[in-house]
Order: structure tokens, then sequence, then C-alpha cells
């Protein structure tokens, strides 16, 4: 394929480093399934998946072909499938073995030529990380070492997965690193909930919608509610969660990722950085936790044996490679602050937990009431509030409350719930995310990424919280599985006079 210049457009290779993961199999070769049978991958593209065992090319796609079946959400047509099997390679390889970066370096430089019809072996590269965190450094470290990362004419980037460090001063270390062998403009760092739909549509509802970006302030709204609620449970990943649990998984970075594009001011322009700059300065002006806030508002849960859809399913503590004395948390209650001139004296109440009752991610945006004044002086009806409820999983969409009257009664005030929400195809972890977040990594758009100070600031918030949570003895567990959670974390809301509302 010729350029306009004339020139070889340079082929686009994937390397993906754990090509046997469950990750691969679960959400990137779907995503790249799609992506062909959309025709959205570049012409001349192929994808490397390293593994430590031993395959051919053809078992590989085989086991791909299996899990395609089952995961993604276009069935498979033969002709698709083709082509996408027909650009997949495997090369068995210890990636903790510096020798072997060499060979994968003559395997790209081969396959490029090869891609590009003979005309060299430069080619562009995204190298995937589908790795355990603790091999993040090691494989950058092999990429530095050989040269891999350099190209002259062309690009290569670096797609990280979460968790991005421990905390601050781990994920301060990573980013050092990283930094020495990509520079930030080519590090993606993945937080798939920005590739959900919803999550996309925040900035479009409250930024082509006068009616909602002209009441979208403290002066206006009574309080945010950010709830993820799973019911899954931790499953075969006892043995990371017990040194991630709830606040490091789902707070530190998807929730306070969906917590700055709902607070964020509106930017100059659709740029990444313009995006990133005002989702900084969200998590910046997050008020600080002190003790007393700390003791105050903060909830820990953890789950106890319960029942699920009819099942009888085992404590946190029993979950397999989980201490019998655990004390990770399995659900975080938080109310916070964001202290700048929108936002001071609005709460944001933020929720996530594992084996709720429910499984539902959505944002409620609960409206002042109106005075009691003309219908609601008497008592008999109570003003139920506006609510618009961003709707992000297993319902895709939108929901709006507002007042009527009864057409009935004649009488009556009721709430009228317009719901613009939907079923999703794809209940939960949805493969789609990460068919527009391998899109946006091919086009070079790193605006649904996390920008390192964004990621910083998350730290210093969260390691705040994670800090007390360690010291408190928060007699675990404190919710059964297959209900709403701890009790403290109703009082939290009660207190002000308010509850949780799931719509
Ligand atoms: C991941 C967490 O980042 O997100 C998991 O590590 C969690 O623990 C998952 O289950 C939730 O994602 P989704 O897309 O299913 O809501």
């Amino acid at each position: 394929m010729k350029t306009n210049s004339g020139l070889q457009k340079p082929a686009t290779i994937m390397v993906i480093f754990g090509g046997t993961g469950d990750l691969t199999h679960r959400k990137l070769m779907p995503a790249l399934y799609n992506l062909v049978y959309d025709k959205l991958l570049p012409e001349n593209f192929a994808v490397v998946s390293i593994g430590r065992r031993d395959k051919t090319d053809d078992q590989y796609r085989n086991d791909v072909y299996e899990a395609l079946k089952k995961y993604s959400r276009n069935k498979i047509d033969e002709t698709q499938w083709n082509k996408l099997k027909n650009i997949i390679f495997y090369m068995k390889f210890d990636f903790t073995d510096m020798s072997g970066y060499e060979q994968l370096k003559k395997t790209l430089e081969d396959l490029s030529s090869k891609l590009s019809n003979g005309c060299g072996g430069s080619c562009n590269r995204i190298y995937y990380l589908a790795v355990a965190p603790e091999h993040f450094e090691t494989i950058v470290q092999g990429i530095q070492l050989s040269g891999l990362a350099s190209n002259h004419d062309s690009w290569a980037r670096l797609v990280i997965e979460k968790p991005f460090g421990k905390d601050l001063k781990t994920a301060m270390a990573l980013n050092k690193k990283l930094l020495e062998v990509f520079p930030e403009k080519n590090i993606y760092r993945i937080d798939h909930y920005l590739g959900k739909e919803m999550i996309q549509n925040i900035m479009v509802l409250r930024f082509c919608n006068s009616v909602f970006e002209s009441l979208w302030s403290n002066k206006f709204i009574d309080n945010i509610q950010i709830s993820i609620c799973e019911k899954a449970g931790v499953g075969t990943r006892g043995e990371y969660y017990e040194s991630s649990g709830a606040m490091r998984d789902m707070v530190q970075n998807h929730i306070i990722q969906i917590l700055s594009l709902v607070a964020m001011e509106p930017p100059v322009s659709l740029d990444t950085d313009a995006i990133r700059t005002e989702k900084l300065k969200v998590i910046q002006a997050i008020e600080d936790f002190t003790p007393d806030i700390l003791r105050d508002n903060v909830v820990f849960g953890q789950y106890g044996r319960g029942i699920i859809d009819g099942e009888t399913v085992p404590a946190y503590r029993e979950e397999k490679k989980v201490s019998p004395n655990s004390t990770t948390e399995t659900f975080v209650a938080l109310k916070l602050h964001v202290n700048n001139f929108r936002w001071a004296g609005t709460p944001f109440y933020i929720r996530t937990g594992k084996r709720m009752a429910i499984a539902s991610s959505e944002i409620v945006i609960q409206f002042k009431p109106l005075p009691d004044i003309l219908y609601f002086k008497d008592r008999l009806h109570l003003q139920e509030p506006n609510l618009l409820v961003i709707k992000i999983q297993p319902n895709v969409g939108v929901f709006f409350q507002f007042n009527t009257r009864n057409f009935n009664s004649h009488k009556d005030i009721v709430s009228t719930k317009m719901d613009a929400s939907q079923i999703n195809r794809d209940a939960g972890n949805t493969p789609e995310a990460y068919e527009r977040l391998i899109y946006d990594i091919l086009r070079g758009d790193s605006t649904l990424f996390s920008r390192w100070d964004e990621v910083e600031a998350s730290w210093k918030f969260a390691d705040r919280i994670i800090e007390y949570g360690g010291k408190m003895n928060f007699n675990f567990p404190n919710y059964d599985a297959g209900t709403t959670g701890p009790v403290k974390a109703f009082e939290l809301l009660a207190r002000d006079g308010r509850k949780w509302l799931n719509i």
C-alpha cells in the first residue's frame, strides 16, 4: 500500500506479552476480531502473541478461535476469522530471559518486511503488557536493552494494564522506569472503564445539553452518587485481590476517573491534554481526608458467606488463595467533597463492592428540591427529587425523573420516570471497551487513557484511605454475600438525611 508521498506505509505489529493469559483470550482477541469485523484495523497489521508455553502458530490460533466463540460479541464468521487468523503469530519466549528480546527483534523485522512486501524492516509497534504487574519493569527493560523501543521512522507505543503500582511510591518508581524507555505520549495506561459507552457519553451529555450543563453545580445539585456494584466475588483472582482490595482495584482508578469526568470544568477544546488537564484539577481538588473525615466518611466491608441467585456462595475468607484471617476490603463507601467553586458543599458518595445483591454501575445526579410552598405544603405528597441517572451497566443509557400531575386522579403529583436505557448485550466487562481502546491506540489518541499526573493525584488520594483502612479493626466480615453491603454504608447517607438511590 502506498501513502500519498509514494512511500511504503510501515506495517503495524501488536506484540502481546501474556498471549496465553486470560485477558488476551477474553478481551484482547475478541476486540481484535470485532475490529476486523468492522474493518477498523490497518491493512498491513499483525499480532505477535508471546507466551511461555510450547505452541505452534496453528495451535495458538485454535485456542484463540475457541475463546472467540465464547467471548466475541459478534458471532464467528469464517471469512472474518480467516482474516484475523492469518495475521496472528505465536512466539514462545520467557520474558525474564533478556536474550529472548533479540529474537523478538528479529521476528518483528522479518514480519515487518513480509507485511510491507520486502520494503524495510521498520514497523510501528504496540507493546501490550497483559501480564501480572510484577513483570512490567522486566519487560520494559528487555525492550530497552534490545533497542526495541526506538524506531527511526515509525512509532512504538506501550500499553500497560492496571494496577499501575500499589501505592504512590511504587507507581512513581514504575513510571520513572517507563519514561526512561518511552515518552509520556507513547504510554497508554489502560482504565477499561474509560472505554465504556456511557463513560464516554458523560462529556457529551454535559457539554451538548444546555438543560444539564446550566444546572451542573452546587447551586442546583444536592448530591452525586457513583456506584459500581458487582454480584461476582473474587473468583480465581484471590491472590491478586489480597494485595489489592476494593480501594486499589476499583476506587483509585475506575471510580476516580468517573468522578473526574462528572465534575470537571468544560475543557478549552477536545484535545487530549485539554481534557486530561481538567480531569486532573478535579482529583487535586478533592478535600483532604483528615483523621476526623476518615473516621466519619469511610466505610470498609468484606463479604461473608451468603446466597446469590439461590446458591450459597463462600465468604471472601473462604475463597481460593485468600487468607482465612484476611483483612482485605471487598467493599468501600466514601463521602467526599470536591472543594472548588463549582462543587463546594455538594457531597459525592461513592460505593463499590463485590458479591452484592445486584450487579449495577451507575451515576446518580440528585437535584435540589424546590420549596414546599405550593404543591407539597400539606405534606400529603412527598416531593420526589429530579434525578438524572447515567446507567453504565448492565443497562446502558440515561434515566430522568421529574414530577407531573397524575392524569387519573386529577390531583396527585407523581414522579414520571423517563428511561432511555437498554440492556447491554454483554452485561459485565464489555469487550466493546477494549475494541474502542485498541482502536484509539492504533490511531494514537490517548484521550481515554490516564496521564501520569492523574494517576499520581489518584494515588495521593487513595493512599490516605488505604493507610487508614490498614490501621482499623473493621470486624470483618460485615456484610453477607447477596446483600446491599454493610449497614454503616447506609448510615453514612442517613446521617445527611439521604439514601443510596438504585434506579
Ligand atoms: C477490573 C477489576 O478492573 O474491573 C475487577 O480488577 C472488576 O475486580 C472489573 O471485577 C469490573 O469491570 P466490569 O467492566 O466488569 O465492570
